[in-house]
C-alpha cells in the first residue's frame, strides 16, 4: 500500500499517538467480529442480544455458555501482524496509548504495555453480586458457577450493553484521546458509544485522524487519511514505512 507523504510524515513527528481497536483487529486471528454472523450453535443468537444484563437476567446459564464458548475459541487464537504492529508502534513512539473495545487480550498477548480495556476482558470472571474475581471455577454443565464468597452466580469481567464502562480505563482513553497528536480507529464499525466518540474528540483537539476498515464507517468522512484494507496487512506495511532502518525510533 502506497501511504500519503503527511501521513508519513505526521507519524515521524508525533509525540503522542492513541490507537482505538474493536473486533476487526481479531478478526484476521480467527475470530469473528460482533456484526458478522454467529456460526453454529450461536447462529441463532445476536452478540448484542447476549452481552446484556437483561439476557443474564433472563437465561444467565446461555449467557455463561456463549462467554464460555468464546473464552475456548480465544484460547486458540494468536496475536496477528497487526496486533504486533501496534506493539512496535508503542515502542517506537514517546507516548502510546491502546484503547481497545475487544476483550480478546489480544494486544496484551503481542506485547502492548498501555493497554485500556473498555469492555473489560473475557479471561477474568467476578461474581454477579459481591464483585469477587474467581480464579478457578466449576463448569456443571447444568447452572452457572456459584462465587465461593456469596454463592451467587459468577459472571464474566466484560460490559454489558447498557452497563457503565470502567471509569478509570474510560478517564484514561479520554485523556489520551485529547492530547494525542495522531489517533488510530482500528477495525471498529464505530457504532457503540462512548468508545465511537474518541475518534471525534481527537480530531476537535486536533489530531489527524487514521482509519484503517475493510470498509467506511460513520468516521470515515471525518478522518484525514482511511487506510482502506486489513489491519493485519496495512498497519505491518505502515509501520514499516514510517519507521524504516533509515528512520530509526525515538
Ligand atoms: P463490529 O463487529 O461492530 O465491527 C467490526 C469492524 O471491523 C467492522 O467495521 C469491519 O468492517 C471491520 N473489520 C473486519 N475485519 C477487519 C480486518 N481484518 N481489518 C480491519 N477491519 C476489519 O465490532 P466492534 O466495532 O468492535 O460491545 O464492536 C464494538 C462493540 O460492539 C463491541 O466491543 C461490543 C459490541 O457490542 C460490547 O459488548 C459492550
Amino acid at each position: 500500500m502506497i501511504f500519503p507523504p503527511e501521513l508519513i510524515s505526521f507519524l515521524r513527528k508525533a509525540e503522542r499517538v492513541a490507537a482505538l481497536t474493536g473486533a476487526g483487529v481479531s478478526q484476521e486471528s480467527g475470530l469473528r467480529t460482533f456484526r458478522d454472523s454467529q456460526s453454529g450453535l450461536w447462529a441463532q443468537y445476536k452478540p448484542t442480544d447476549l452481552a446484556s444484563p437483561e439476557a443474564f437476567a433472563r437465561d444467565p446459564k446461555l449467557v455463561w455458555d456463549w462467554y464460555a464458548w468464546r473464552r475456548e475459541a480465544i484460547k486458540s487464537a494468536r496475536p496477528n501482524p497487526g496486533h504486533y504492529a501496534l506493539a512496535e508502534m508503542e515502542s517506537r513512539v514517546a507516548e502510546f496509548s491502546l484503547i481497545t473495545q475487544n476483550v480478546d487480550g489480544l494486544h496484551r498477548m503481542a506485547g502492548s504495555k498501555r493497554v485500556h480495556e473498555l469492555h473489560g476482558s473475557i479471561q477474568r470472571v467476578r461474581c454477579s453480586v459481591c464483585g469477587r474475581y474467581a480464579e478457578t471455577w466449576g463448569d456443571d454443565s447444568d447452572q452457572v458457577p456459584a462465587c465461593e464468597n456469596c454463592g451467587e452466580m459468577l459472571r464474566p469481567d466484560v460490559v454489558w450493553f447498557g452497563e457503565p464502562l470502567p471509569r478509570s480505563e474510560l478517564e484514561a482513553a479520554v485523556k489520551a484521546s485529547c492530547v494525542c497528536d495522531v489517533f488510530f480507529s482500528v477495525g471498529t464499525s464505530g457504532i457503540v458509544q462512548p468508545a465511537a466518540a474518541l475518534p471525534f474528540a481527537a480530531k476537535n483537539k486536533g489530531a489527524a485522524v487514521v482509519e484503517v476498515n475493510l470498509e467506511p464507517t460513520p468516521l470515515t468522512e471525518k478522518a484525514d487519511f482511511f487506510l482502506q484494507g486489513k489491519s493485519g496487512e496495512v498497519l505491518p506495511e505502515l509501520v514499516n514505512a514510517v519507521w524504516d532502518s533509515t528512520h530509526p525510533s525515538r
